[in-house]
């Protein structure tokens, strides 16, 4: 079944004008780097202004969303993904909205009723608890132990911070081999969401009030990677349809099983398509040093990395002949494919100029960290002029080798080096990916009041497993056995404020080893550090070895916020939160 064309055929036959994919680079909006969801360009008509198709809508559209790069790799997150969708500008609303997605899935995907749940909003001081779709649900076939009613983190929905947004309904899909159990738990993992249906009727301004949009609108979407995958019974997005024969090619090339390679060749798979795209989008992105052009750069280089990781041949042209599968499987739906030597040209010389260096490079990585405790600004600067490593490729280097990286003297760096030459642009601290680090390294210190934080709510026996900051957010995980209630949250969050707002100073001391065990630093990876070490503390409730950067006073942070909490894998959990 092709899922997407009955899809677009579902909504036509009730009504709906089938609208065409608009470029992955907004046209007319400038603060985003490319659309992340169907309806970011239909926001105007969201608002208000008069669509020339009408009022019922539906299209596919191309996306590419950034925030969680280091999660390619994994079963089910890419940078690229397409997501189906369908519009009502105010003309239906919850019941219809809710009716239509329901028969899609039960009566032409063919899904059994039993294998479904839902969530609905519980409604906050300013929106009421969502009964209508509830009720719509339970008049359906839902049965009521199978919908859940939850708060603004999981059933609200806008892009970004402000915009058009509405309380959400959401539908799971049940995805194991065992009996869908009665009750639904939406933090078990086996339970997926498939379909957001959001109830678009309010505008959020950036500092958060909320006004009634002149209509009532619907924007739902549908990420068709997942729903092929929960149709073709697979537990890994890339063993469907959409990527079995990339896949299988990158076997081919590298000579090797996907068993036991799943994560390399998954992400070369996910890059190349990725940038295949972003190439052939009319706005003619190239590789470069700001913005839209290095988030390309960082992409082909990556996957050029991981390729090499598989011993592929990074000189050959295994780039090309994945970016051309791609092109025959897309370009029936995406006319601007066709448009194959630009995107040839621009992946092989962009693939020249780094496959060269990039053997020594890694070599020399290995040489100049010999002997340190952290990749310092000269090494970080070196690999980036020398030998093409963007920032946060060896950031992911270091950190697989226990290490840190110390991107604000980079950052440094790099802006003397880009003084003196003058030649290089200015746009990458204004638009760039580093010009942020001051955000960045907020967060470092952010992770080190929640790490201390958990332990006191939690039991001094849970500690930082894992985590990963970009300039948006911290994201953190835990050992924890169960889901956080929302009193531990706001005990969390209550305790990293009020040491922020305590203004303590961040303190920084050079000690042995044997000196930071003693005095009960959090000593993580210790066995990869010289005999000297770095460690911070603050208070006398947080001591962590490691390599910087720091603020020098928690007043610095902000106001600290828990966005979400979930589970990661079994007995591990997640938490995402930001500085505002
Ligand atoms: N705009 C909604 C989403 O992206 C449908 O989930």
């Amino acid at each position: 079944m092709n899922i997407r064309e009955e899809y677009i055929k579902f909504f036509v036959d009730n009504g709906h004008k089938q609208i065409p994919s608009s470029p992955l680079v907004p046209e007319n909006d400038s603060t985003v780097l490319f659309n992340t969801a169907g309806m970011q360009p239909l926001i105007p008509y969201l608002m208000g202004e008069k669509h020339p198709y009408g009022k019922r809508l539906c299209d596919y559209q191309k996306c590419v969303r950034l925030t969680d790069l280091d999660e390619i790799g994994d079963t089910t997150h890419h940078t690229f993904f397409e997501m189906l969708g369908n519009w009502s500008l105010g003309d239906y609303f919850k019941n219809e909205s809710i009716e239509y997605s329901f028969d899609f899935l039960t009566k032409v995907l063919k899904i059994p009723v039993n294998k479904l749940a839902v969530t609905v909003f519980e409604g906050d001081d300013k929106i009421p608890r969502d009964e209508v779709s509830a009720k719509r649900w339970l008049d359906l076939g839902i049965p009521k132990e199978r919908i859940a009613y939850l708060g603004k983190d999981d059933n609200f929905w806008i892009a970004g911070d402000s915009g058009p947004c509405g309380g959400d309904t959401e539908i799971f899909y049940f995805r194991s081999d065992e009996e869908a159990p009665t009750n639904f738990d939406p933090d078990d993992d086996r339970w997926v969401e498939i379909w957001n249906n959001v109830f678009m009727e309010f505008y959020q301004d950036e500092k958060g009030n909320i006004t009634e949009l002149s209509s009532k609108n619907v924007d739902t979407g549908m990420g068709l990677e997942r729903i092929i995958t929960v149709i073709e019974n697979v537990n890994d997005n890339y063993k469907s349809s959409v990527w079995k024969d990339v896949i299988d090619l990158i076997s081919d090339i590298a000579k090797l099983p996907y068993e036991g390679n799943e994560k390399e060749m998954r992400i070369i798979a996910d890059h190349i398509r990725t940038a295949t795209f972003i190439i052939a989008d009319p706005a003619g992105v190239k590789p470069s040093n700001t913005d839209r052009g290095y988030i390309l750069r960082r992409l082909i280089r990556r996957a050029i990395r991981y390729a090499k990781k598989i011993n592929i041949d990074i000189n050959g042209d295994f780039a090309l002949k994945i970016s051309e599968l791609i092109i025959k499987k897309y370009s029936e739906y995406y006319p601007e494919l066709n448009n194959k030597d630009v995107i040839f040209d621009v992946l092989s010389s962009e693939q020249q100029k780094f496959s060269r260096t990039l053997e020594k490079g890694l070599r020399e990585f290995d040489k100049l960290i010999k002997d340190e405790s952290y990749v310092n600004k000269d090494i970080a600067f070196k690999l980036y002029d020398t030998y093409g490593f963007p920032i946060e490729l060896t950031i992911e280097e270091a950190s697989l080798r226990g290490m840190e990286v110390d991107t604000k003297g980079f950052e440094e760096k790099f802006k003397e080096h880009q003084e003196k030459s003058r030649t290089a642009s200015q746009g990458m601290f204004k638009g760039g990916l580093l010009g942020h680090s001051e955000i960045e390294t907020k967060y470092h210190t952010a992770t080190h009041l929640l790490n201390a934080a958990l332990k006191k709510v939690l039991g001094p026996e849970t500690y930082q497993m894992g985590s990963n900051i970009t300039t948006e957010r911290l994201r953190f995980d835990f050992p924890c056995d169960h889901k956080l209630t929302d009193l531990e949250k706001k005990e969390v969050e209550d305790l990293v404020n009020k040491w922020i707002e305590d203004d303590y100073p961040v303190t920084k001391e050079e000690m042995s080893k044997e000196e930071a065990v003693k005095s009960g630093a959090e000593c993580r990876f210790i066995e990869k550090y010289p005999d000297i070490v770095t460690v911070y503390s603050i208070g006398d409730f947080s001591s962590e070895l490691c390599g910087g950067p720091h603020v020098t006073h928690t007043g610095e942070l902000g106001h600290f916020k828990i966005k979400k909490e979930e589970s990661s894998s079994a007995g591990v959990r997640r938490i995402k939160a930001i500085l505002e």
